[in-house]
């Protein structure tokens, strides 16, 4: 696989400026010097290499003695010997140019072998946009320490939530020997800034209940060793009822004094086959997950148990959050599953592990189009924890539908949750600054798959490359970082970094325009999630619904009125959702059930406004079409068709949206359009 949808955005175009040429062949087309020579910077050595040839088309050559200089010199600091200035910690790097004796050389300097791996990439990076080597200063060091990708996959090759294929890991039943690909994925992670990986879905079925068997082990190390040589640390999904299931015995307790035993002779084996495994990730008492509930413990009871397992060999627990009543009935009107996560978390603060981390979802219910930011995120001053994302688009489009994600994780990042006063955004406490965290980080749910270009729809490569970058630097903005992923996926024309810019910035809004309206969520087709039924989830289990009627629509989560879910924010937050005067447009339906002709802070009714942004959000996406077709002459063939096609569906696809949205509001509230336009 050898494509350009393959090479994503390490395309590394050769340079066809002479001058441009000449300078960077001077510098980098000589020798590389490298330090001593472990995996992670033999790898740093090959990419250096290998994008060197592919964009100047010279093999540079590697120098066994670094004392003896060369052109771009690789070295490790430690703090401690590292130069009074280093402050890059040890994934942290600089680039500097250095003017030598009748040469300009290069130092990339990094905290350890991994900071070197980033640091060449960053420098290919620069290369690839034309970027001068000159004067070159960089110091880059990534805010968050646990910088992760979630697989969903299972074990017969298929993926939760997939939408570009098949698993790359795993094909009926069996564990993928074919490494060449899992070593290509490990290597787009890494040049995107990630460091931590789990291979398997939270929803952890019975084959995969044996990844931590003697039997299957061998294979899983295999993985183990083709992420190493990246720099990235493997994670295993476990089932919390393993030692059951696996029928060695009769309970999974997790204050059995047996099951305590068996996950710390679970946790040697799996260290004895993978020295450096990073530990696991737990889905308990979620959706029918097994949990410590069965047993009258708490979360804190099973998690730490697991985590004490790890302790002596520095492993992890990752806890996930997502904890709810998936069998509601909907009749009741008092059960919020919006206050689940913090109803159930928030009292165990300070129970749990130095080596536990809680797993929060962005939002508290289910990765929509638009929802507010989790209450847990400051809520917790004594438990680590983790922010969670999710790139794969469940719920904005399924990667047939263009939807840039990157600006709506940087609202979440920086939203101010006030826990300490105002300036104390969800990026300082998810980095462990805020709390000073043993362990912290974001991690995301994958949205890649077998097909070639990793992500089905090409344009959502920008999701997985933006999410590294935006979790390396939270302060990097959206759009800096599309232009960053343009330049390198497509090459530096300038028509196609503003056109793409262009389409990838509005294409949430887009997306958010004629699906569901102000924060309400859902009104998708059941089950796989993906077209508009607006009353799928209305009369369901699953504690999801809008509430419309003639007169108005949205869920009541007031304190006075509602389910109080707004006093789960700190002040200001809780005020200000909680009144119908401040709370923000966007999110007025999550918050309050209104009528139709209730005027937003837009100075538009709420029905006005949902006929005016479908019919927006469908011509939008129609203009998308335009816009790719506009860049025809700009963008080779194998690209190009392949995402004008897809846009092709998402505008037919956006009409839909459009008309059975408006259709349904206005059979409801029986009231017209003001503009007149064809409603059904
Ligand atoms: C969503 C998703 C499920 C997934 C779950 C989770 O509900 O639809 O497929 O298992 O999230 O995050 O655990």
């Amino acid at each position: 696989m050898n494509s350009s949808a393959y090479k994503a955005w390490l395309n590394y175009f050769p340079i066809e400026d002479r001058q441009k040429k000449k300078a960077y062949s001077d510098i980098l087309g000589q020798t590389i010097a490298a330090d001593k020579r472990s995996v992670v910077m033999e790898t740093a050595v090959k990419e250096l290499q290998h994008g060197i040839q592919a964009l100047l088309g010279i093999d540079a050559c590697i120098m066994e003695r670094p004392e003896d200089g060369g052109r771009v010199q690789l070295a490790v600091y430690s703090e401690e010997e590292g130069p009074g200035e280093w402050k890059q910690g040890k994934e942290g790097y600089t680039l500097r140019y250095r003017q030598e004796s009748g040469y300009g050389a290069i130092m990339v300097t990094g905290g350890s072998d991994a900071g070197i791996l980033y640091g060449v990439f960053h420098l290919l990076r620069l290369v690839g946009a034309g970027e001068p080597l000159e004067e070159l200063n960089v110091n880059e060091s990534p805010r968050n320490d646990l910088r992760m990708i979630n697989q969903w996959d299972n074990a017969d090759g298929t993926i939760e939530r997939g939408y570009a294929g098949r698993s790359i890991f795993y094909r009926n039943g069996g564990i993928t020997s074919e490494l060449q690909r899992i070593r290509d994925y490990a290597r787009l992670l890494a040049s995107a800034g990630l460091n931590a990986i789990s291979i398997n879905n939270v929803n952890v079925h019975a084959l995969e209940t044996r990844f931590i068997t003697e039997e299957l082990l061998p294979s899983i190390a295999l993985f183990a060793d083709a992420f190493r040589e990246y720099g990235i640390t493997l994670f295993l999904s476990v089932n919390f009822a393993a030692p059951l299931q696996l029928g060695d015995l009769p309970t999974a307790d997790p204050l059995d004094s047996d099951v305590q035993s068996w996950w710390k002779e679970t946790a040697d084996r799996i260290y004895r086959f993978i020295p450096d495994f990073g530990g696991f990730v737990v889905k308990a008492d979620s959706e029918h997950r097994p949990g410590p509930f069965a047993y009258g413990r708490d979360h804190a009871d099973g998690a730490n148990m697991l985590a004490d397992a790890l302790a002596s060999h520095g492993g992890i627990v990752i806890w996930r959050c997502f904890v709810y009543d998936c069998m509601q009935d909907w009749r009741d009107r008092k059960t919020d599953r919006a206050r689940a996560a913090y109803d159930h978390f928030k009292p165990l603060d300070g129970r749990f592990r130095r080596n536990v981390l809680l797993q929060i979802k962005n939002g508290p219910m289910d990765f929509q189009v638009r929802e507010p930011v989790s209450p847990l995120f400051g809520a917790m001053k004594q438990t680590n924890q983790i922010l969670e994302f999710q790139i794969t688009q469940e719920y904005t489009g399924q990667q047939r539908h263009l939807c840039y994600l990157v600006p709506q994780w940087k609202q979440v990042l920086d939203f101010d949750t006030h826990a300490e006063g105002s300036g104390t955004e969800v990026k300082r406490i998810v980095d462990g600054s805020l709390y000073g965290m043993t362990f912290s980080g974001i991690a995301a749910v994958s949205n890649i798959g077998d097909e070639e270009s990793w992500t089905g729809h090409i344009l959502a490569q920008a999701n997985l490359y933006g999410y590294g970058r935006l979790i390396w630097n939270p302060d990097l903005t959206a759009e800096e970082i599309g232009v960053e992923w343009t330049i390198a996926t497509f090459g530096n024309d300038p028509e196609v970094v503003t056109g793409i810019g262009r389409m990838l910035m509005l294409s949430w809004p887009i997306y958010e325009g004629y699906t569901a309206p102000l924060g309400v969520g859902w009104m998708v087709a059941p089950n796989h999630h993906y077209g508009p039924d607006v009353d799928g989830y209305e009369y369901s289990r699953w504690g999801t619904y809008h509430f419309a009627d003639r007169d108005g629509i949205g869920v009541n989560r007031t304190q006075t009125s509602g389910t109080g879910y707004t006093s789960q924010y700190a002040e200001p937050n809780a005020a200000l959702y909680d009144s119908l005067k401040t709370c923000p447009d966007e999110l007025l339906l999550f918050f309050h059930h209104v009528p139709y002709t209730h005027k937003l802070q837009s100075g538009k009714t709420v029905i006005q406004h949902i006929y005016d942004i479908h019919f927006w959000g469908a011509e939008e996406a129609d203009r998308l079409q335009q816009q790719w077709a506009g860049l025809s002459s700009k963008i080779d063939e194998a690209r190009f068709a392949p995402i004008a096609e897809r846009l092709a569906v998402q505008a037919e696809h956006a009409r839909n949206w459009r008309d059975i949205i408006n259709t349904y509001f206005y059979r409801k509230s029986g009231i017209s359009d003001v503009e007149g336009r064809v409603i059904y």
